[in-house]
């Protein structure tokens, strides 16, 4: 929800600081803030700012030779957008930054009366005026630290500077992400997440629970809360510098949107072995979907969209009881789960804390924990007992595109693998499936060919101020990820609809005018489906219809036709799907809305 950053070394922090957030903004754009030793004395300076970073930079100056220090980039949670709210916050001697939601801020308050030292509305600022509180009390960083964590109750991710202690940073994190890394010739960075120092090195280690570290010009030194020293377990990123800039796009979605063929045959390609799915790349074997009683798929969001489609293949084509779980539900209710229950944690971040929290009680019955997740050694990696990457490259747009499609042929060849271990898919269909699996890029190359049709609707949509997108089947599982795509960065009231139900009061809101994105890809149901467009025509709705007619020819049906080529009816998704991602992105744009950016929302949603 915030995204962190602090560098001590050779390089002028100032510099390092700022480009960092930069990268970091997608994960919240309230307010920025700095803090460094100036010029390595032990005088800590604090700039910060409501707005961007771009702002932060306009109040910076540049008259100071430091080289250690810290940086934030905020997504309000407690307290609102204002300068008094940004991070960094100082108490006394010490100033700091966090990532996450400490629970029991307000006890923490009253039992050490700390009260009359906090300017802001922030749990931030309280967990600084504990620690200081402790710094007083022990006159040392580390038992400040963790004496300090110890008393807190919640998610955090914590850089901290000690004034005393110039050139060094302390650091600790339970749940929110923290990732960290020593560069030769430049010095030890820590952050969120990697793309904040990737110019610097693909090397990194993910910062483990509860593990203090100390951040120096020499390196990083990182113990547990016994005061054992522990080595950090580096891993190596495999996309650069390049892969987390626009190149050129307008926006970070729009390009993740044409980077869509690239991410799934990158995605499926070392799974795929003789037409057959294959997972022992990623040390799965057989057994894993072997005696499966049941299969629970948990995710939030896009993810969750792209489960229920995965879900809705396996139940379909092979008669597998599977069910979908909001996360944030799931991690309340009873689990109805076995040994023999398959769960699969879907995320593109990794880092979700209602997934994680669903994945920890999920395992807590089942030892069968599959993710599928595109941010390599993120906490749902490292806690499922089997982890299934997407090579989709980083994707920093808010808005979830190549993700979810990579995440769709992840399940997809998942649903094979299943198919084929259970006996209820023989081996030719199997890999029929699979090559048409692996067309799935040139569909999408396909669809990117409508972008200046789609985009010449933008005029019909600005002004919307609701949408329907309804479909029947699995068109209805896309229309799901269809309404959320749009409403998430153009701000327009958009449902998905099962295109049968809208009858039952729904389509009273159906007037002169609303959008109305009709998905009609599914044989089976198309003549339904037809019928209930009409039933929308009829109220004056703008229907834009998608569907492999190659033309049509009753006016009446739509007032737009986006013809898709005609494959597998559970391929259209791939093709759907983008159409509805820049249909999404071009209104937005028209709204003069950065879609990258939205309001309200942040790219990984690290609080409850
Ligand atoms: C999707 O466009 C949204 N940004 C959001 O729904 C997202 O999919 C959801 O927060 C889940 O994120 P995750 O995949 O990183 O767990």
């Amino acid at each position: 929800m915030c995204g962190i950053i602090g560098f001590t070394g050779s390089h002028h922090v100032q510099d390092i600081l700022l480009n960092g957030l930069q990268r970091l903004e997608y994960r919240g754009y309230d307010s920025a803030g700095i803090a460094y030793f100036r010029d390595d004395s032990n005088h800590i300076s604090i700039r910060k700012t409501a707005g961007k970073v771009s702002d932060l930079r306009a109040v910076c100056d540049d008259d100071n030779e430091s080289h250690c220090g810290i940086g934030h980039t905020r997504w309000a949670t407690h307290g609102g957008v204002s300068t008094t709210n940004a991070h960094p916050h100082r108490v006394g001697r010490v100033a700091l930054i966090h990532n996450g939601i400490i629970e029991n801020y307000k006890e923490l308050i009253a039992k050490y009366n700390l009260a009359p030292q906090l300017k802001s509305q922030t749990d931030t600022e309280v967990a600084a005026a504990l620690i200081n509180k402790k710094y007083d009390e022990f006159n040392d960083p580390k038992k400040a630290l963790k004496a300090a964590v110890n008393e807190m109750e919640g998610a955090f991710a914590f850089c901290i500077l000690f004034r005393e202690d110039p050139g060094k940073i302390y650091a600790i994190r339970n749940v929110s992400p923290m990732v960290a890394t020593f560069a030769e010739n430049a010095g030890s960075f820590i952050a969120s997440d990697l793309t904040a120092f990737l110019d610097f090195t693909k090397n990194y280690f993910v910062v483990p629970e509860y593990h203090l570290l100390t951040l120096s010009n020499d390196g990083i030194e990182m113990e547990d809360l016994e005061g054992n020293t522990v080595e950090p377990e580096y891993l190596t990123v495999d996309w650069d510098v390049d892969a987390a800039e626009k190149e050129g796009y307008a926006h970070y979605m729009l390009k993740e949107i044409h980077e869509q063929p690239s991410a799934i045959e990158k995605t499926i390609a070392p799974r795929i072995k003789d037409s057959l799915p294959d997972f022992s790349v990623d040390g799965i074997d057989d057994s894993l979907f072997e005696n499966v009683s049941d299969i629970t798929v948990i995710a939030c969001g896009t993810a969750l969209y792209a489960g229920m489609v995965g879900a809705q293949m396996i139940k379909n084509r092979f008669g597998i009881p599977v069910t979908c779980a909001v996360a944030s539900e799931f991690r309340y209710e009873r689990p109805v789960l076995n040994e023999n229950s398959l769960v699969i944690v879907c995320s593109q971040s990794g880092e979700t804390i209602d997934t994680l929290a669903a994945l920890r009680l999920a395992s807590e019955y089942t030892k069968k924990t599959l993710s599928i997740v595109n941010v390599k050694g993120s906490s749902i990696a490292r806690e499922s007992n089997y982890v299934l990457y997407t090579h989709a490259g980083p994707e920093i747009a808010v808005a979830s595109t190549k993700a979810y499609t990579s995440q769709v042929a992840a399940f997809y060849l998942i649903a094979i693998k299943l198919g084929l271990v259970s006996g209820k898919a023989s081996e030719p269909r199997a890999k029929e499936f699979i090559e048409t699996l692996k067309t799935v890029p040139n569909m999408i190359k396909t669809m990117l060919g409508y972008e200046d049709r789609v985009a010449g609707l933008t005029k019909r949509m600005v002004n919307a101020t609701d949408a329907f997108f309804i479909g029947r089947g699995l068109d209805y599982q896309i229309a799901m990820e269809g309404s959320l795509k749009l409403k998430e960065i153009s701000y327009i009231h958009a449902e998905a609809y099962a295109a049968g139900e809208l009858k039952h009061g729904t389509i009273s809101l159906v007037e002169e005018g609303v959008p109305v994105i009709a998905i009609a890809s599914q044989s089976n149901v198309y003549s339904k489906v037809i019928s209930n467009i009409r039933e929308t025509e009829a109220r004056g709705a703008y229907v834009i219809l998608i569907s492999k007619d190659p033309e049509v020819t009753d006016p009446s049906i739509c007032d737009v036709h986006f013809h898709i080529p005609d494959v597998p009816d559970e391929f259209t998704v791939f093709e759907v799907i983008v159409i509805c991602q820049m249909l999404a992105y071009y209104t937005s744009t028209g709204k003069g809305i950065d879609p990258d950016k939205p309001r309200n929302l942040a790219k990984s949603v690290t609080v409850e």
